[in-house]
């Protein structure tokens, strides 16, 4: 197994990187996703298809740090997925002079199932992905959390994140069906400022 480290009895986080723990690992990903991602504050709806998609998508960038969170060995119960910011046309061209795009690594993505909140995980995944940056390349990283109050903002700032003033609306289908956009917030932190 892919171990980067083991969190208590029960959970241990994963790092996934060949061809067959990304296969062993879709599904869970795929059903987490879409458990996590269609609760509060995004409300989507996310078809398996999709989230699969996003799975495969994600996993196969160059220089991802893709990290699962499994409980008893089977279940995902979390995830924390980063990629070089230039893999992310849309926000590299929106922050383009804010940031150095070439050198600014990006956290996509960073769930954790409602019952095993609040134990530390969602933190744990972000020190894990913060580690595992390349330092000699990546000078920044940004990530974008929903504008209506949920735990997430105040957990990055809590870790060194800034917020940066700046703001994308993004479109999605939420569970009742309908078509609506939502704001999401960057944050941005200098590496060496937060990890000495
Ligand atoms: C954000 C998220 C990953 C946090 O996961 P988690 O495992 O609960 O995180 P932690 O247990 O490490 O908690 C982090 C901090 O948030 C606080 N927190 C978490 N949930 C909270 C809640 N519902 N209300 C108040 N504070 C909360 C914790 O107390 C902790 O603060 P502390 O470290 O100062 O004590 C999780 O809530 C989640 O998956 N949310 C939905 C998806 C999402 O918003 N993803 C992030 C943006 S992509």
């Amino acid at each position: 197994m892919p171990l980067l480290h083991r969190v208590d009895d029960e959970i241990e986080v994963l790092r996934i990187e060949t061809p067959e723990e990304i296969a062993r690992w879709r599904a869970g990903f795929t059903g987490a996703y879409q458990t996590i991602f269609s609760d509060e504050p995004y409300f989507e709806r996310i078809y398996p298809n999709e989230a699969e998609g996003r799975w495969n998508k994600l996993t196969s960038l160059t220089e991802t740090t893709t990290l699962v969170a499994v409980r008893n060995g089977s279940q995902v119960v979390g995830f924390g997925i980063g990629h070089p910011l230039r893999h992310k046309a849309d926000v590299a061209r929106q922050l383009a002079g804010l940031i150095p795009v070439p050198h600014t690594y990006y956290f996509a993505e960073l769930g954790v199932m409602h019952d095993f909140r609040t134990r530390g995980l969602g933190r744990q995944l972000v020190q894990d992905r913060l580690n595992l940056v390349d330092k000699s390349t990546y000078s920044h990283i940004i990530l974008r959390v929903a504008a209506s109050k949920n735990p997430s903002y105040d957990m990055y700032r809590s870790m060194g994140f800034e917020d940066m003033g700046v703001y994308m609306e993004v479109q999605a289908m939420r569970i009742d069906g309908r078509v609506t956009t939502d704001r999401r917030l960057f944050l941005c932190c200098v590496i060496s400022q937060i990890i000495r």
